[in-house]
């Protein structure tokens, strides 16, 4: 067989492959289909064999080869959570966190999201693209080849537009892939305050139907059948359970798939909600009372876990992760990128933090960070895995064993 390119000589290469049609639930999540002495022969972008060293490498004529010396090989990472695009930074807001004031009592006061909601709308499209390809350029150095991208520091009709048209820009100009995902309600904007279903209203008249009209002009970008998700922050402060219900349903009528960012600080209901909707993934689920995990466990809805936020805040808390896949459900781990919990590219920090503040084995972990995050944004058939006819995203690590990367930094 003819191939572009050949890695030979993996030491320990961890496919992650033969899971099946969904996200790997419970028990699953510690089969890492690891091969050791391996080869991955790749064409056109689409990997064409992974294996034992001497069968693949024997059947393959390659044009170019790349000897791993004996290194780990995964597939990429993908990030299903991310607040990519955005103007400006929040640096003094850490003083103030430090100095005791909390996450909601700055947003309350002005500052938080709303003051990247002013940097942003301030910035051009080419300025936010510059700033936002920065962040993209560091988490493919981190090792993440495909994210999920959130707008929603633009809260009016042209600026969510302009960070739609941002996200596009980068997926053309790659390598990185990028799944957007509307957030229109991520907060409430300084000009409605104390008018939130006022807002609410903009957000399902308008801004959802101008950004749906969007994607169908900016989809050409992205391969064929690629998703688009709306996404709501519920929470105190935030979007209640009705108003995000409200929005949700108006996005699923249009054609959106669904995410909801839920007990983060206050647990308001959001799970069972994005159960019942049908949501893709729930992501936080930090204060979370157990039966709601409960239910999560049994459902079809992948709980996405975010240590970074916690540890970026400072908080004891984080998702109870491991309750989650001891009950069968499918846990995925995100960074959160964004300039006030936590600005944070790599995957590999989360899988440390999985590892050490929810209890996660490196296997889980991994699995986590790949395959059932490429789940948790709708691409689990394209990538995630090292298998025949998915998409040639791989990494090389600078170690010979991934659990290795729970418990030092690698490359
Ligand atoms: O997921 N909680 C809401 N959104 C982000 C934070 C965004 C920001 O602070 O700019 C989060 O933690
Ligand atoms: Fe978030």
């Amino acid at each position: 067989m003819q191939a572009d390119l050949l890695i030979h000589n993996i030491g320990q290469l961890i496919t992650v492959a033969g899971g099946g049609a969904g996200p790997r639930r419970g028990p699953e999540m510690r089969q890492l289909g690891s091969v050791e002495r391996a080869a991955v022969a790749m064409g056109d972008g689409a990997i064409l064999a992974a294996g034992p060293q001497a069968k693949v490498a024997d059947a393959i004529d390659a044009t170019a080869t790349i000897d791993a010396g004996g290194r780990c090989v995964l597939p990429g990472f993908v990030d299903p959570h991310t607040h990519l695009p955005w103007a400006g930074h929040r640096a003094h807001e850490f003083d103030l966190r430090i100095g005791g004031a909390t996450y909601m009592e700055i947003m309350a006061a002005g500052g938080g999201i709303v003051r990247t909601v002013a940097d942003t709308r301030a910035a051009s499209l080419a300025q936010l693209t510059r700033e936002t390809a920065e962040r993209a350029a560091r988490m493919l150095a981190h090792g993440t080849t495909t994210a999920e991208a959130k707008t929603g520091y633009g809260l009016n009709v042209a600026d969510e537009l302009k960070q739609l048209r941002s996200i596009a820009a980068l997926q053309r100009e790659g390598p990185l892939d990028l799944a957007p995902t509307f957030l229109g309600a991520h907060a409430v904007p300084a000009e409605y305050r104390g008018r939130t279903d006022a807002y609410v209203d903009l957000v399902v008249e308008e801004m959802l139907p101008a950004a749906w009209a969007e994607w169908q002009v900016l989809k050409a970008d992205f391969p064929p059948g690629w998703p688009i998700f709306c996404d709501v922050f519920c929470e105190d402060g935030a979007f209640d359970l009705a108003q995000s219900e409200r929005i949700l349903q108006a996005a699923r009528t249009l054609g959106f798939r669904l995410k909801l960012h839920v007990d983060e600080f206050a647990p308001l209901g959001g799970t069972p909600l994005a159960v019942r909707l049908g949501a893709t993934s729930v992501d936080h689920i930090v204060t979370t009372p157990a039966e709601h995990v409960t239910l999560l466990a049994g459902s079809d809805t992948i709980g996405v876990a975010l240590p970074g936020t916690p540890f970026g805040l400072a908080h004891r808390d984080y998702t109870p992760a491991r309750s989650l896949i001891d009950q069968g459900g499918a846990v995925a781990l995100a960074t959160d990128l964004n300039p006030g919990t936590c600005w944070c590219e790599s995957m590999q920090f989360m899988i440390a933090l999985a590892c050490r503040y929810m209890k996660l084995v490196p296997a889980e972990a991994v699995t986590a960070a790949t395959i059932n995050a490429a789940h948790a944004i709708g691409l689990g058939d394209r990538v995630g895995s090292i298998e025949r006819g998915k998409q040639a995203d791989l990494i090389v690590l600078d170690t010979d064993d991934y659990r290795k990367i729970g418990r030092a930094s690698c490359r």
